[in-house]
């Protein structure tokens, strides 16, 4: 593949706009991300696996076509959840297998720039990768997540360097510091978990803890 499909999906202007151009990747995105050295989800597992331990409920926001789910349940997980925007990229997810399961136990279709439709606190971490970037999910729902993690929980977050202080990501989580909603526990180094056009685009993953 060449870049072009990714600055498409960049480009949405929408979240609706967002959701048809998914519908009409899904099939391919596992392959043409791949193509691009897509090391994120391997590294937000692991960050989410870190703190939350082998046990721990998670909901992986965002999921796609399941590749964090596929590394979580290498590292080992208890029990997951998957929840996203596109009905194609779900139906991928759901073809992934794990022992005699699927890695998924339970997949949800919905917004995150909306009420997640899961209870408080039910949740020991949220994991997100590629989903707060842009022309995807504004730094509203990051309170969003908070919200459905248990105190004491985690909430891991990938972010491109280029773009969490410009979208406004980096400010949203500080206010919700010093609300004292989380604190950060750990920023990654920057690391090319991305390519384009030859070239590793620096990105982090950010862990924050959930405050009771
Ligand atoms: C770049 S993909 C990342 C998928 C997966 N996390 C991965 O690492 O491969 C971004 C995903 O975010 C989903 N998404 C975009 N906006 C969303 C929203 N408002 N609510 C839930 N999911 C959304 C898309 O449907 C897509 O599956």
């Amino acid at each position: 593949m060449d870049d072009d499909r990714l600055q498409w999906i960049y480009s949405a202007t929408s979240p609706t706009e967002l959701r048809e151009r998914y519908e009409v990747w899904a099939a391919e995105y596992d392959s043409d991300l791949d193509g691009m050295q897509w090391l994120a989800p391997l590294a937000g597992a692991q960050r989410c696996h870190h703190f939350a331990g082998p046990d721990a409920a998670v909901l992986d926001a965002g999921c796609g076509t399941g590749l964090v789910g596929t590394h979580l349940r290498a590292a080992s997980v208890g029990s997951l959840v998957g929840f996203d925007l596109s009905p194609a990229m779900l139906q991928q997810a759901a073809t992934r297998r794990w022992s005699c399961g699927g890695v998924y136990d339970h997949l949800v279709l919905g917004s995150l720039l909306e009420p997640l439709p899961f209870a408080a606190a039910s949740f020991d971490a949220v994991v997100s990768v590629g989903v707060f970037t842009i022309g995807h999910v504004g730094p509203v729902a990051l309170r969003g997540l908070t919200a459905v993690v248990r105190p004491g929980g985690h909430v891991s977050v990938t972010f491109r360097d280029d773009s969490v202080g410009p979208l406004g990501y980096e400010a949203e989580a500080e206010r919700l510091q010093l609300e004292g909603v989380w604190r950060l526990v750990e920023r990654t180094e920057a690391a090319p978990l991305i390519t384009e056009g030859g070239v590793g685009a620096p990105m982090r993953v950010w862990t924050w803890q959930v405050l009771g």
